[in-house]
């Protein structure tokens, strides 16, 4: 496996792949892997010839008051795994490499209004550090497919809609959530629960569930159903930020739609977890 650090590196081991008609397949991270991100680098492997993985903690997606600081990095370990599923190259670049001119970058993407809305309206500037940081990553590795989770429900539509829009010439797949056995979806801020929380933790899972059960009986009193969930939570210790019911797309549903993700944020101590369910009634 090869790792590269500076841009340079990376483009010239891509070009003779690319020069023998390879496809490349990206799967960005933050690093911190765990078995969520490997299944998205197993995923990777059956979409092209050679994968890249980059390692990276954006410093323009968290906010002032938010943990950039304090966000787990463990590249030695991160490359250990990434060796072992057989990954072909990483991209571990220092910030000064990704921000070429400087650091905040003078060039920004915003994707509104799905940016302001859901995780948007708790962190702000977050999408546009996301979607800023996968076009620099794109335009660095220029991979034929990107491969992102549906954990991040909310960040993989922004990134679909931003190729879209920008007629970017990458093909982006999601993947479904990889979950720990009761429920809770695994990521690396996971770590930062105590064992009470930790114990707290599927109720989140569980709350969505419900909630597609809801749909699933019929209800379409979305606003009722979503409350419900969000008090029974809350009864526990949670601060619900959002609970929201909204399509694929994340526009507002119909009574009619049969096609839906329901998404939830919420603060377990000082801990946010998000998580969502897709629910197709057809
Ligand atoms: P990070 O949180 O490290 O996640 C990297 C990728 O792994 C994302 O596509 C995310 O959706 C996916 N992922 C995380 N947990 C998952 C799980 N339990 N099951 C399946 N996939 C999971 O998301 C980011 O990094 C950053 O915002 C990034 C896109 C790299 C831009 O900086």
């Amino acid at each position: 496996m090869n790792t590269a650090h500076l841009v340079s590196d990376l483009r010239t081991r891509i070009a003779q792949w690319r020069a023998h008609g390879e496809r490349i397949v990206l799967v960005p991270t933050m690093g911190n892997l765990h078995r969520g991100h490997l299944a998205l680098v197993r995923r990777a492997r059956q979409l092209g010839e050679r994968v890249v993985v980059t390692v990276f903690v954006n410093p323009l997606q968290f906010g002032p008051n938010e943990d950039f600081g304090r966000y787990p990095r463990t590249l030695p370990e991160d490359l250990r795994q990434l060796e072992a599923e057989g990954v072909d190259l990483v991209y571990a670049p220092p910030v000064e490499e990704v921000y070429a001119n400087g650091f905040p970058p003078a060039t920004t993407i915003t994707v509104s209004p799905l940016s302001a809305e859901l995780e948007g309206e708790f962190r702000p500037g977050f999408f546009t550090g996301v979607a800023t940081v996968v076009s620099i990553l794109f335009n660095s590795v220029q991979p034929d497919v990107a491969v992102f989770g549906e954990k991040d429900w909310q960040q993989l539509q922004i990134i679909r809609r931003m190729v879209s829009d920008l007629r970017m010439p990458v093909e982006v797949v999601g993947y479904p959530t990889e979950r720990a056995e009761d429920g809770l979806a695994l990521s690396s801020r996971n770590q930062y629960l105590n064992a009470d929380e930790r114990a707290l933790a599927p109720r989140v899972h569980a709350a969505l569930r419900a909630v597609a059960a809801g749909l699933g009986a019929g209800r379409n009193d979305y606003k009722a159903l979503c409350a419900e969930q969000a008090q029974a939570l809350e009864a526990v210790g949670y601060r619900v930020q959002y609970l929201e019911i909204r399509t694929p797309v994340l526009a507002p549903p119909e009574v009619t739609s049969r096609d839906f993700v329901v998404l939830v944020a919420a603060l377990l101590g000082t801990t946010r977890l998000i998580d969502n369910l897709p629910v197709n009634l057809t």
